[in-house]
């Protein structure tokens, strides 16, 4: 009787000090449970924040952007400041205007001005491993935001899931093609190349289109990648495809553009429209930008995908602020970039037709009803 309370007192005692154990330093990674985004100075995991003190000190953080030109990185910029400020952290914020040396020039820029952390939208994702570099040879850590920086040894990935729009973006244009029998036409415009989001983008729109490709379903009667994702790009693109496509006049020359975001697909709506061809095919999106809501209530493009802006930067700023402390950030999934497996947090994404907008982008507080419909009547 006495040898078995001692040994329940003892496995009681063992229990409390493991359990003590695993609050203070996490699960051992041989464990395999967790992924601690890895501390770029030491490159081993640095959970200790008070040893460190840099727990006292107000963070500052340095957010480099690709671009400002596009709304949706207005809205970034944006939230990712105003909660990082509620956190108690400052933000140095530098836009790169899409050029590549411009932004190494501005994270050098940043690190000079001593920051903490880096958040890094890329221009070139391939390009900014040089940005990544020089940050930890500063001993900082870089979050890569929305878009992947691949050839270096990355510490935080935090994004959509990306392939998911693709795949909605292509289920969207599967479900109007099966609508009406008959083999159907479709033009395909990819993102940027410099952009690794516009190859995970056409992987899952390929993963739906690619079968009816197989199956004769569909024919795509033109395709290209829109340099900077820039509408005017896109636009010509369009062109090509209605010039190639020879249609007689007011006939449709295809039936749909699979656009990779609302920007291409403004750009591809301005060539149907000099056409007299808007509304009357099918148009794809993504981001959720104000002129697409309209375009959509208009009928001139068919849907979008919502990302919630907010989540993302939100949950990048407090990611930031602990990478700023050192501390350790809990990242479910991971990504091979090419050099290392980077942690990823991944965030889930909505389709956006007329029939859901107000569910979606206004009940989130996103788009403002009035500005989406202006005053057109709703039924
Ligand atoms: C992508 C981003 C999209 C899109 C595009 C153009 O990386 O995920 O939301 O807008 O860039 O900036």
């Amino acid at each position: 009787m006495k040898f078995r309370i001692t040994l329940h007192f003892l496995c009681l005692a063992a229990s409390v000090l493991i359990g003590l154990a695993i609050a203070r330093h996490g699960l051992p990674k041989s464990w395999g449970f967790s992924r601690e985004s890895k501390d770029a100075a030491t490159g081993a995991d640095e959970p200790a924040p008070e040893s460190t003190g840099a727990a006292l000190k107000r963070p500052r953080i340095g957010l480099s952007l690709d671009t400002l030109k596009e709304e949706r990185w207005q809205g970034d910029r944006d939230m990712f400041v105003k909660h990082a400020n509620e956190l108690g952290a400052d933000v140095e914020v530098l836009s790169a205007n899409s050029d590549d040396n411009r932004q190494i020039k501005d994270v050098e820029a940043l690190i000079t001005k001593k920051v903490d952390a880096l958040v890094i939208i890329p221009h070139d994702g391939a390009a900014c491993a040089k940005a990544v570099e020089l940050a930890h040879q500063a001993g900082l850590p870089v979050l890569a935001y929305d878009r992947l920086i691949t050839g270096c040894d990355l510490d935080l990935y935090m994004t959509f899931d990306n392939v998911k729009v693709g795949e909605l973006q292509a289920k969207s244009v599967a479900d109007e093609f099966a609508k009406t029998p008959g083999k159907k036409r479709l033009v395909r415009i990819y993102g940027s190349k410099t952009d690794n989001n516009a190859f995970l983008f056409k992987q899952g729109q390929d993963n739906i289109i690619e079968p009816l490709v197989k199956s004769g379903a569909i024919e795509i009667v033109h395709e290209d990648w829109a340099q900077d994702w820039k509408p005017e790009n896109a636009k010509k693109i369009a062109n090509a495809a209605i010039t190639k496509a020879a249609a007689p006049a007011g006939e449709r020359p295809f039936d749909a553009i699979l656009a990779s975001n609302d920007g291409t697909a403004g750009g591809a709506i301005q060539a149907l429209i000099e056409e007299g061809l808007a509304g009357k095919i099918f148009v794809t999106g993504q981001d959720a930008e104000l002129a697409a809501c309209q375009r959509i209530v208009a009928g001139s493009q068919s849907m979008t995908i919502y990302k919630p802006l907010k989540e993302l930067a939100s949950k990048a700023a407090e990611a930031a602020v602990k990478l700023a402390k050192r501390r350790t950030i809990f990242a479910p999934a991971e990504l091979d970039n090419q050099k290392t497996k980077v942690p990823c947090i991944f965030l889930d994404v909505i389709p956006v037709t007329k029939d859901n907008l107000r569910e979606t982008v206004i009940a989130d507080g996103f788009r403002k009803a009035e500005d989406v419909f202006q005053g057109v009547e709703q039924k």
